[in-house]
């Protein structure tokens, strides 16, 4: 429940920080009123955490499909469709989950013996494998984290439908065919995280209709099409960071009407339009840090009716046109630092009603102006 503001470095000229401070004390008001009047609302969630099915808690990532209750609704442990998982899978050391590994019996009769198998679960971690191995029919989890594989061919997981879980980070991926995934029908978490994918085929995904979380960050992928997301029905959550996208689909949500979490920290995207986030009516948390965006049209966020939290931080932005907020009535958090900004306009921040933490660190704005943070003072104005 804290209000941020932060305008380090923005005014050289000493009245003007004057007047901020006497601002300030105004947004030490909302916060006051904050607490005693809106103790049901709590700032959305940080990086690296995710919303418990929406934004009034967040966990770290790794709580996910651990098992436990965390959120407290179960949030956490939907769409996970086992009792196991993430704190053994992560070495987490949360819950009871790491006392089971050696004790639970293996119910896979084919497996290479570098892996440990606990019932129909498999983890082959650092094993120096060259290629996804021979195993049983009924696995549902996989980590083949940690080791040598190359390429996936097409079909290599034909014959494992019962699959919910595969675990490839960290190998030497390159090339990915396009039927690699086919037959995954039951397939919710799927990690490609530090390999060296640079393409991704349209289709390629196209069986996965239970897939909820995809990871690709940490690849040097280029280009994604509209159609690389078809089959992608039930995805949640895309996480594409430090990849070297330089642009977005043309309608990113199309085919991923449940998306809800995307970040895409740390590529090269250079502008957004007004149709990019066109169909993302579930989205509550967008991620753009650290791109090379310059202009974001008028109509960019319209669509993002649920849109919790807006990070922008880190890009090239000289201007944001009057109205490019008005219709993210939920937005709780937004950051903005680290942009070559040079106006503000009057009514910028006007219909950001639930705003909670508004970061302009890092940015020099000359017409700073009262007007713009109308909704917070409004906010204490009725307390
Ligand atoms: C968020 O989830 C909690 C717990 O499930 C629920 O009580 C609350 O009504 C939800 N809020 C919204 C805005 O959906
Ligand atoms: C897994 O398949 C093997 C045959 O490959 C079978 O013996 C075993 O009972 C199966 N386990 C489960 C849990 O279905
Ligand atoms: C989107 O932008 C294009 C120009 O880039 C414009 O012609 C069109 O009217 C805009 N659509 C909406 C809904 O604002
Ligand atoms: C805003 O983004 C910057 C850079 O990405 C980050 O350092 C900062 O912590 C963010 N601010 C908030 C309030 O989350
Ligand atoms: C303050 O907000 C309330 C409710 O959102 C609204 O009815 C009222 O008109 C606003 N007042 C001002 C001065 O904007």
């Amino acid at each position: 429940m804290i209000i941020f503001l932060l305008f380090k470095h923005l005014f050289s000229l000493r009245l003007i920080t004057m007047f901020f401070l006497l601002h300030f004390i105004v947004l030490i008001n909302v916060k006051d009123f904050a607490l005693t009047q809106a103790s049901m609302i709590t700032p959305s969630c940080q990086k690296g955490y995710f919303p418990c099915g929406n934004l009034t808690k967040c966990l770290p990532r790794a709580f996910h499909c651990d098992g436990e209750d965390d959120c407290g609704n179960g949030a956490d442990e939907e769409n996970c469709g086992d009792t196991s998982g993430w704190a053994t899978i992560f070495g987490t050391v949360h819950g009871n989950a790491n006392s089971v590994a050696l004790t639970q019996k293996c119910f896979l009769k084919q497996y290479p013996q570098c892996c440990d198998c606990k019932e129909t679960e498999l983890e082959c971690v650092n094993g120096d494998l060259k290629s996804v191995p021979m195993i049983s029919n009924n696995v549902t989890l996989l980590s083949l984290k940690k080791n040598k594989i190359h390429s996936l061919p097409d079909k290599v997981f034909i014959k494992y439908t019962k699959l919910k879980k595969i675990f490839l980070q960290r190998n030497c991926i390159r090339h990915i065919s396009r039927k690699a995934f086919f037959g995954l029908y039951n397939l919710q978490i799927l990690y490609l995280n530090h390999n060296r994918i640079t393409t991704l085929r349209p289709g390629i995904f196209k069986d996965l209709h239970q897939l909820t979380w995809l990871i690709l960050d940490d690849n040097p992928i280029t280009r994604i099409s509209q159609r690389l997301f078809t089959g992608l029905n039930s995805l949640f959550f895309l996480s594409m960071v430090n990849n070297y996208l330089e642009a977005l689909p043309k309608q990113m949500c199309a085919q991923m009407p449940q998306l809800n979490w995307v970040d895409l920290e740390g590529n090269r995207i250079k502008y957004l339009t007004n149709s990019t986030f066109l169909s993302c009516n579930s989205l509550t948390v967008l991620f753009l840090p650290r791109n090379q965006i310059g202009f974001v049209p008028e109509k960019t966020f319209s669509s993002l009716k649920n849109l919790g939290e807006l990070d922008l931080s880190g890009n090239m932005i000289m201007e944001l046109s009057p109205h490019l907020f008005k219709d993210l009535k939920l937005l709780q958090k937004l950051n903005l630092s680290s942009n070559p900004l040079m106006y503000l306009h009057k009514n910028q921040f006007e219909s950001l009603k639930q705003l909670q933490s508004l970061d302009l660190e890092r940015i020099e704005i000359p017409n700073i102006n009262t007007r713009m943070f109308q909704p917070m003072k409004n906010l204490s104005h009725m307390c």
